[in-house]
């Protein structure tokens, strides 16, 4: 398979517009798409005040990171794709929405690009099955915030073949990530191991043990975590991690991955963590 040269990117929100920074850092020509106009503008905003970020804070010369902005595109159409050698889908975890992008960049897409998903825990081998290139389809697992985490969870589906791997990998590796392989499976180790922690996290708050800023602190003190499990998850989402734990209850079907009910009451209070301004804390604008 021949070097990635020009990346799209399917998905202006955090992760899409993450992934697309790294990608144009890497030097590599990048189309970011979503079908809100507003949100692919805002998205190249925030781009450029995390580069001027990284200038100020000298990881970045301010020539390096006019040259990171001049690579990104923005598009509207899904049509865009069709130059691209690798495209990544970072849309929102319905696996409807997820299975619809597929086929449709199945159609749009050069015959051998290859077709990356961002998703946290859907199958990929399942969207796959919508497209006619199962062999060229993989995932790309980046974690949040993508510029500062080193990891790519590289997740080979029951199909994806080998020359695929080998690309992906070597891709994560040009971005500077280290990339690890992993088989296809509900919550593939990431958010098998790390969700089901912030799960046990909450209930430990809804049965009082202690406080959410003491659980937090035991982990950060204790473990040497960097955030404690509840301010994680007010990072990754309230309802992002009740998804996961949903994958991860039904696929694999064992109550020890039930999703605790104060997760669900905070979801359904529109409680979600940071993006929304509350979960377990409160967030200033
Ligand atoms: N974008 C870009 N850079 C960022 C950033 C962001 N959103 N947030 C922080 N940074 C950078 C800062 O600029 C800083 O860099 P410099 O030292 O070069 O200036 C560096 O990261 C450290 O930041 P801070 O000093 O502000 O704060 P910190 O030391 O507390 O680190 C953190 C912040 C990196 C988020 C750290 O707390 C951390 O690693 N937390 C855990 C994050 C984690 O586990 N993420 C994975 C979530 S799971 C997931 O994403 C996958 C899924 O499927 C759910």
């Amino acid at each position: 398979m021949n070097r990635i040269q020009r990346v799209a990117v399917v998905g202006a929100g955090t992760m899409g517009r993450g992934i697309a920074q790294v990608v144009a850092q890497a030097g590599i020509v990048v189309t970011l798409i979503d079908r809100e106009p507003e949100l692919v503008r805002a998205s190249l905003e925030e781009i450029r005040r995390q580069l001027d970020r990284a200038v100020e804070r000298g990881r970045l010369d301010r020539e390096q990171a006019a040259v990171a902005l001049s690579l990104i595109a923005l598009d509207t159409d899904l049509q865009a794709v069709a130059d691209a050698d690798l495209v990544i889908e970072a849309v929102p975890e319905v696996v409807e929405l997820k299975q619809d992008v597929f086929r449709r960049l199945d159609q749009y897409a050069a015959p051998e690009a290859l077709l990356a998903s961002n998703t946290s825990s859907i199958s990929i081998t399942l969207l796959a099955a919508a497209t006619q290139r199962p062999g060229q389809v993989i995932g790309l697992h980046f974690f949040n915030p993508v510029p500062v985490m080193k990891l790519v969870e590289v997740v080979r589906g029951l199909r994806t073949g080998d020359q695929a791997v080998e690309a992906a990998v070597e891709f994560a590796q040009r971005l500077g990530k280290t990339p690890v392989v992993v088989n296809d499976s509900p919550g593939f180790v990431s958010n098998r191991v790390l969700v089901p922690m912030i799960n046990e996290a909450i209930y430990a708050l809804m049965e009082g043990v202690a406080p959410a800023e003491a659980i937090d602190t035991v982990l950060r003190l204790g473990a040497n975590h960097p955030m404690g499990p509840l301010e994680l998850a007010d990072l990754i989402g309230l309802d992002v991690v009740l998804h996961i734990l949903e994958v991860l209850h039904h696929d694999l079907g064992d109550p020890k991955y039930r999703p605790c009910p104060l997760l669900r009451q905070m979801v359904a209070a529109g409680k979600l963590g940071r993006k929304s301004g509350e979960g377990f804390y409160r967030y200033q604008e």
